[in-house]
């Protein structure tokens, strides 16, 4: 099932984030909290004992694979792994997506799909009979991503409406910032400037959705026009893999860098900054330490927590408030 989730989870597909409306995500936000809360005091409970999730990983991952086995593992869940099954398995021999999303059903509570085209974590969700969660289909989605993102803004912000960002780097392939708008739209008053090289601009139609919905969109063409009072800054890499010409990849891939010098000019106190992972040149490591810079800390812990609550709430478990 793919459809509105409406407050239950329970045998629910995850494939994108306007099946969310914003109750649902405070229904993720509230579990996640209690389940870091329970962490912090070592009482974890067990909410997966018994369930296997299975990780069905078509493009390479560190960060979403291993925050995912993480997430079922210490919720006393395990994982079958298959990563790079192209190349390992019956992939090779022409299994379908659809019979695979079959037979995992039969060995696991839940599946966990990564893959190269967007909108395959559909068909995977459809063809399967346990829920199905998307953790980045090709340049479509990341839904997971964008609620720990969410999370951590709202976490130092207090709020999800009303706010000024400054997204920046590969807007045209990022998933993340694709589901990261979706999320923003689903609240008054967001206003989000974009920085991208012209190449890699969100494309037209999204603009035109997202501003359908209220969200209020400003183009910005090079670092000066930055306004100085965003609550948060949302650094993205270019999508190398996305490029047919590694040339053009090598020209735009750092045509954004987030430096001491642009945070002294751009920055302000109350802001955060996040970036989804791997960086590649698009943050100077001499940000790490500034308390702003949280996506080597918070927004790490806080996916590992969101990532819990998903698997939990898709699986039924409740937790005692
Ligand atoms: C992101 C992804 O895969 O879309 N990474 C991640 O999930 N940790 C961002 C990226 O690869 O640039």
């Amino acid at each position: 099932m793919t459809g509105l989730l409406n407050n239950n989870f329970t045998g629910k597909s995850i494939v994108s984030l306007t099946q969310f409306t914003d109750s649902d995500m405070e229904m993720v936000f509230s579990t996640a909290q209690k389940l870091m809360d329970a962490h912090a005091q070592r009482r974890l409970p067990k909410l997966l004992d018994g369930k296997i999730a299975t990780l069905l990983f078509f493009e390479p991952s560190s960060r979403t694979f291993s925050s995912f086995t993480a997430a079922v593992k210490r919720l006393g869940g395990d994982t079958i792994s298959y990563q790079n099954p192209t190349v390992t398995s019956s992939y090779q021999k022409g299994e379908t997506l659809e019979d695979s999303a079959r037979v995992f059903s039969h060995y696991s509570d839940v599946i966990i799909v990564r893959h190269p085209e967007a909108g395959a974590p559909h068909r995977v969700a459809e063809a399967a009979s346990v829920p199905v969660i998307n953790a980045g289909d090709g340049p479509g989605e990341h839904p997971t991503q964008a609620l720990f993102d969410l999370f951590t803004i709202k976490k130092k912000h207090g709020r999800l409406d009303h706010l000024q960002g400054i997204i920046a780097g590969d807007l045209l392939y990022g998933r993340t910032v694709h589901s990261l708008l979706q999320g923003f739209a689903m609240f008054p008053g967001n206003s989000l400037s974009l920085l991208s090289p012209k190449r890699l601009a969100l494309p037209d139609e999204m603009i035109r959705e997202y501003e359908k919905r209220g969200l209020k969109l400003n183009i910005l063409k090079n670092e000066k026009e930055m306004p100085t009072d965003a609550h948060f800054w949302y650094w993205t890499r270019v999508q190398k893999e996305r490029f047919d010409d590694l040339n053009e990849y090598e020209r735009l891939k750092t045509s954004f860098v987030i430096t001491p010098e642009l945070l002294e000019a751009k920055g302000n106190d109350k802001m955060i900054i996040l970036h989804p992972l791997p960086r590649v040149g698009e943050i100077d490591p001499r940000i790490d330490h500034d308390p702003r810079a949280l996506y080597l800390t918070d927004e790490i812990k806080n996916g590992l927590f969101v990532r819990m609550a998903l698997v939990a709430l898709v699986n039924g478990a409740t937790l005692q408030s």
